[in-house]
Parts: structure tokens; sequence; C-alpha cells
């Protein structure tokens, strides 16, 4: 008799986690003898709740907050770019090994590719946080001349840009306005325009209507950021799609099987 397949995702809080809709979608559509479940791991049993899914013979786990960063230190095989990144989504247990990926910067460039404008001089990178690592990761592979960082703490931004070396350079948040002049990609990764945050009010006089502007809040589908820049006539691609993609390849190693994407599961998500 086949295996009844599981997986999951680590998080705390993990009640919000739009994964196990979406996994256990897919297991059904593709007809897979599998589950999917969120699992609520406060940060001081990460290693001890690993090592029980292992036991149990689950397949691997995605980790969410705030679990991404202690993994590297759980994690026997870490890949390059998850190394990279500083954070680790996927985990894959196989042969009583651990193995550590990152799948955020994958989900992040496939979301946006079908979009991509022909040039890629200049991509400008709002918030310095865990997402906005991740969002480097992909703008330095999808091969972006200049990715220009700003953050409301400045010294996160120039970290950054160090981390990440030639190309990057971090400016203060004064400039965001400014900074937008001659870019061809504008990403949002802070947690402005998050349903019931704070606002996000950016002046885009400057940003060429060519510019793709992109926003990793998924909630609202439509952010306040995405509704001015499509208003003034700039593409736009919404956040929820990074996390279908950051999906696929987890989904891939655990359930073997390539899960199909489509826009109707944004509808599935959100309903
Ligand atoms: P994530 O992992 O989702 O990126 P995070 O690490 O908490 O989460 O980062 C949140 C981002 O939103 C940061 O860039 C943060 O700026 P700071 O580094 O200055 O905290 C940004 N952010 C949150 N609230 C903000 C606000 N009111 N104005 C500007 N940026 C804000």
């Amino acid at each position: 008799m086949a295996e009844h397949l599981r997986a999951g995702v680590l998080g705390w809080p993990v009640s919000h986690s739009l994964s196990p809709r979406l996994h256990n979608h897919w297991l059904k559509q593709l007809g897979i003898d599998g589950e999917y479940t969120a699992v609520p791991v406060e940060p001081e049993h990460l290693r001890p709740t690993i090592r029980r899914l292992i036991d149990e013979g689950w397949q691997g786990c995605n980790l969410t907050i705030p679990h991404k960063e202690a993994a590297l230190s759980i994690a026997h095989v870490i890949d390059e770019t998850a190394q990279k990144i500083g954070a680790i989504n996927t985990l894959v247990f196989k042969n009583g090994e651990i193995y550590g990926s990152n799948t955020d910067a994958y989900g992040f460039a496939e979301n946006i590719r079908r979009h991509l404008p022909l040039q890629r001089q200049k991509a400008v990178i709002l918030g310095a946080g865990g997402a906005s690592r991740a969002v480097c990761s992909a703008l330095h592979e999808l091969g972006f001349e200049q990715i220009f960082i700003t953050n409301r703490t400045e010294a996160r931004a120039e970290e950054l840009a160090e981390h990440f070396g030639a190309g990057f350079a971090a400016f203060p948040w004064e400039m965001r306005e400014k900074l937008l002049e001659g870019a061809n990609l504008l990403v949002n990764t802070t947690s402005l325009g998050l349903k019931g945050g704070e606002a996000f009010d950016l002046n885009m006089a400057s940003l060429p209507v060519s510019a793709l502007v992109t926003d990793i809040v998924y909630n609202p589908l439509v952010t306040p950021l995405l509704t001015a820049a499509s208003a003034r006539g700039n593409p736009t691609v919404d956040g929820l799609g990074m996390l279908i993609h950051q999906a696929v390849p987890g989904f891939n190693s655990w359930f073997g099987a390539n899960p199909p994407v489509d826009e109707s599961l944004k509808a599935m998500l959100l309903s």
C-alpha cells in the first residue's frame, strides 16, 4: 500500500497561514494520499518538534515566522540560496538527513517573470526585513544591474546592501520618492498597506509608467500601492502569486508531483 505522505508548516503563530489550504487543494486535485497541516511551535520547541516529525515519518515541512533563521542551525545540508538569504523556509527529511532550502526568492521571481520589464537596469526595494532579503536574492538572480534598497531604519538597508555586494546600494527612507526616477521595477516589502495596519502614502510621480510595481503584501490582494500604481498606468503584480509559487518546490519534494499553478488558485485561497 502506498505511504500516506505528510508535511506542514511550523510557525508561531501559524493559524493565519494559507499554506495548508493550498497544499491540501493540490493533494486533492492530483489524487495524492497525503496531508499538510499547520503546527503551532514555540521558538524553544523547534528542534524537538522537527525530531518528532521525522520519527513520525513526515516528508518535511515549511517554516514561517519566527523559525526561518533558527533552522540554519538545525538543517544538515543548506542550499546556496538559503545561505545567501540567511533563512530557511523549506525542510526535506530524507534518509535521516534534514535538507534546508529557501524558495521565497524563487516564488518572488516566478511571480513577476511573465511581467518583467525588458530593461533590468534599476530596481527599488522598499524595506529591509526578512522578505526583502529573499527579494534581493531574486533580483540579483534576475540580472538587475542596480538594486537600490531604502528602509525606515537605514542601518538595516546598509547591512543588506553590503551583504549582497556589487550592484546593491542603500538609501535613506526620506529619499524613497526621488529614488524612483528611472526605475524599471518597484517592490514593496514593508508591512505598509497591510490590512488594518499603517497606510502607505508614496508619491510615485518620479516613477516611469513602464515600471513594474509589485507588493509582497497580499492582504488586501490589491494594496493601496498597487491601486495607485494601476491608476497612473503602471503594470502591477499582486503578492499572492509569490506565496503560491514558493510552495511548488516543497510540494514537489514531499509529495512527488509538480502542482499546477493558475489564477484560479487565488480565488480559492481567498474564499
Ligand atoms: P518581514 O520578514 O515581513 O520582512 P520584518 O523583518 O519585520 O518583516 O520587516 C518589516 C519591514 O517593514 C521593515 O523593512 C520595516 O522597517 P524597519 O526596518 O525600519 O522596522 C518596515 N516597516 C514596518 N513599519 C513601517 C513604517 N511604519 N514605515 C516604514 N517602514 C515600516
